[in-house]
């Protein structure tokens, strides 16, 4: 695997996070690559000069590593927990204190306003419509450079950037990445910026809100309504953990089911723990407690301590496909879980998620299923649930 990213900033080491053996992908992309030549040949480069860069987005820490590293000072804010990690993580790989660095959440401004701003541009239209307002709110005037693969920069796109910052326009292509240059425009009075939203579900008097860049935002999903149904009734209190939560919606139902229940929420996106902890507090006020957690999977749950978790797997993650996220998500389960705990899974029937728990747990029962999902149960035996089981 390729583990040195060579710019004209310098030379560094950089791996992905969470770091497995056998990860064969780079930590940055052509597009990281692309702006960091183009950074180092303007004249008075930002690369160089003294004032405040805001990076947004940085999947692994390659733009913030490199221009920490050339003595700018950086903030970078991102909606992922995991990107976080690794861009503290290559920061000390490569001698830098992460202190050198202000890592921020999605919904934190800034402590102080930028002149120099890069976007690597999100795969979410939603979150790039609430980054770049956030831009013209928190950096006003400052000099904005997206950038993206050329497969991620459409039409809307740069429409966006044209509607709320300025007249936008793009580099040519290079190794399939693409760069975009805005102008701040003062005089521009962009509509609002239309994030949280909100969608009443169905069947309750709740309300839900959203941050930009949520799962299934505008409504209820399919799969999720589908697992809702299954949601088991206790007559004894229970720890139910809301594995990948997004807005909540899982663990809320199942709070309201189980009254007597303790909930813990967990996600990696910082937007969705927020989302889901506002809707915590407007559906069960005061009167009740939850934990909420941005965190990887389950890894900070002592094991065998968890009667229930609920869980819709993410399919993809940092634009890659696959379910090694969710093969993580059940085997953290099998982990937490008591002896007679469940898993309760939704997903799309193609992702043969029955041969996975099978193999897990010994046991997979399908609860419900149609032409394109499956909502499965597994229960923890009595053996060793710390035991590994290879994928
Ligand atoms: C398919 S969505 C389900 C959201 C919500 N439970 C629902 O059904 O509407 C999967 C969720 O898993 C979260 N996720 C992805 N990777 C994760 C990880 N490593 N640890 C915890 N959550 C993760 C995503 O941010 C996303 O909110």
């Amino acid at each position: 695997m390729e583990t040195t990213l060579v710019v004209p900033q310098g030379s560094f080491e950089l791996r992905r996070f969470p770091r497995f053996a056998s990860d064969l992908l780079r930590a940055w992309d052509a597009a990281d690559d692309y702006l960091l030549h183009h950074l180092s040949e303007l004249q008075g480069s930002p690369g160089r000069d003294k004032g405040v860069t805001w990076i947004l987005n940085d999947g692994f820490g390659a733009l913030t590593v490199a221009l920490a590293a050339s003595g700018r000072s950086v903030q970078m804010s991102c909606d992922s927990w995991l990107a976080q990690q690794a861009t503290r993580a290559n920061l000390q790989e490569n001698g830098l204190q992460d202190s050198a660095v202000h890592l921020l959440t999605s919904l934190e401004s800034p402590a102080a306003a930028a002149d120099v701003v890069l976007i690597k541009i999100p795969k979410s239209l939603a979150l790039l419509e609430d980054q770049l307002h956030r831009i013209r709110t928190q950096s006003p005037g400052a000099l904005v450079f997206g950038a993206g693969m050329t497969k991620q920069i459409h039409t809307s796109t740069l429409q966006l950037f044209e509607s709320i910052l300025g007249s936008t326009t793009t580099s040519l292509a290079r190794r399939k990445a693409r760069l975009l240059f805005s102008e701040f425009d003062e005089a521009l009075e962009p509509d609002p910026n239309p994030y949280p939203s909100q969608y009443q579900l169905d069947g309750t008097d709740w309300t839900l809100t959203n941050h930009a860049g949520l799962f299934s935002r505008e409504g209820l999903d399919v799969g999720t309504r589908q697992l809702l149904a299954h949601i088991p009734v206790a007559d004894t209190a229970q720890q139910i953990v809301d594995l990948g939560c997004g807005n909540g919606v899982i663990g809320l139902m199942a709070a309201q089911r189980n009254p007597g229940a303790q909930l813990q929420f967990v996600d990696e996106s910082f937007t969705a723990i927020a989302s889901a902890q506002h809707n915590w507090q407007q559906i069960f006020s005061a009167s009740r407690s939850a934990k909420f957690e941005a965190g990887d999977c389950v890894a900070t749950l002592a094991a065998d301590s968890v009667d229930l978790v609920l869980c819709n797997p993410p399919f993809h993650q940092h634009s890659a496909m696959g379910d090694a996220t969710a093969w993580r998500m059940f085997s953290g389960a099998r982990r937490v879980l008591r002896p007679g705990g469940e898993l309760l899974v939704v997903g799309n029937r193609h992702l043969a998620y029955h041969a996975k728990l099978k193999r897990l747990f010994g046991n997979c029962e399908v609860l419900d299923s149609d032409r394109k999902f499956v909502v499965l149960r597994s229960r923890q035996g009595t053996y060793c649930s710390t035991t590994a089981v290879a994928r």
